[in-house]
């Protein structure tokens, strides 16, 4: 990152210093992420829950999108993978909708995203964060896909994904995503509710505030 805003630094970018945006528009940068995370969940499941944002969705201070560009979607991708598997599609009932809500103030803004996904369950809640954790091999999906690997694998190739990336799989969403926020300052706390949903809070330090100075 710094090797990037040293270079950066060079470029005659308006609105930046290197990497620094010094008027980013948060809920520009989220509804980024709200698209390319609906796009691949559209070719992956065909269907979607609504993204709703709310909150002080006109906050504008100086940031750096980078890490943010990262760990959105990577938040969005949980919470909408576990809504659509906990929504069987023959249920005749809409997709409950992902709420986004920001928050900002003199010393940090807040982005949480609660999905009515069904939650952690109690066993799984300690590993999620671990690296490597995942439940991709209980996916409804994961088992044809392993079984027909040779036609899943023709599927893949006439049909890539065109967003770029898979929904899941790897268990590095959670635990990157928060030594990323805690690089930065900042933090990322998960709050499962069992049989009804998971709120992820991130939370990241502003750059220009009173308190802890900031370096990147
Ligand atoms: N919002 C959520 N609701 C329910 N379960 C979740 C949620 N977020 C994460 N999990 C659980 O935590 C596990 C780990 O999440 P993580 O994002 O680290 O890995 P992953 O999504 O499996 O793979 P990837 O590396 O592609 O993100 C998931 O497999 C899932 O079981
Ligand atoms: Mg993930």
């Amino acid at each position: 990152m710094l090797a990037q805003h040293h270079l950066a630094l060079r470029e005659n970018k308006p609105n930046y210093v290197g990497i620094i945006n010094v008027a980013m528009k948060l809920k520009e940068v989220i509804e980024r992420s709200c698209q390319f995370v609906t796009r691949i969940a559209s070719h992956k499941y065909g269907r979607v829950p609504q993204l709703k944002l709310s909150g002080h969705v006109n906050a504008v201070f100086p940031y750096i999108e980078l890490p943010l560009d990262y760990i959105l979607p990577e938040i969005l991708k949980n919470a909408v993978r576990a809504t659509i598997e906990n929504h069987s599609e023959y249920e005749v009932i809409q997709l409950p909708p992902i709420h986004i809500t920001i928050a900002s103030n003199d010393i940090d803004f807040i982005i949480r995203i609660s999905d009515r996904g069904g939650g952690i369950p109690h066993h799984l809640k300690v590993r999620a964060s671990d690296y490597n954790f995942t439940t991709a091999n209980h996916s409804s999906d994961f088992g044809a896909e392993q079984q027909e690997g040779v036609f899943s694998n023709m599927m893949e190739a006439v049909n890539p994904n065109p967003a770029g990336g898979p929904m899941y799989g790897f268990g590095f969403g959670l635990p990157t995503s928060r030594a990323y926020a805690e690089y930065m300052g900042g933090s990322l706390e998960i709050q499962t509710m069992q049989g009804i949903g998971t709120d992820v809070y991130l939370r990241m330090k502003h750059i220009n505030s009173s308190g802890a100075s900031f370096r990147i």
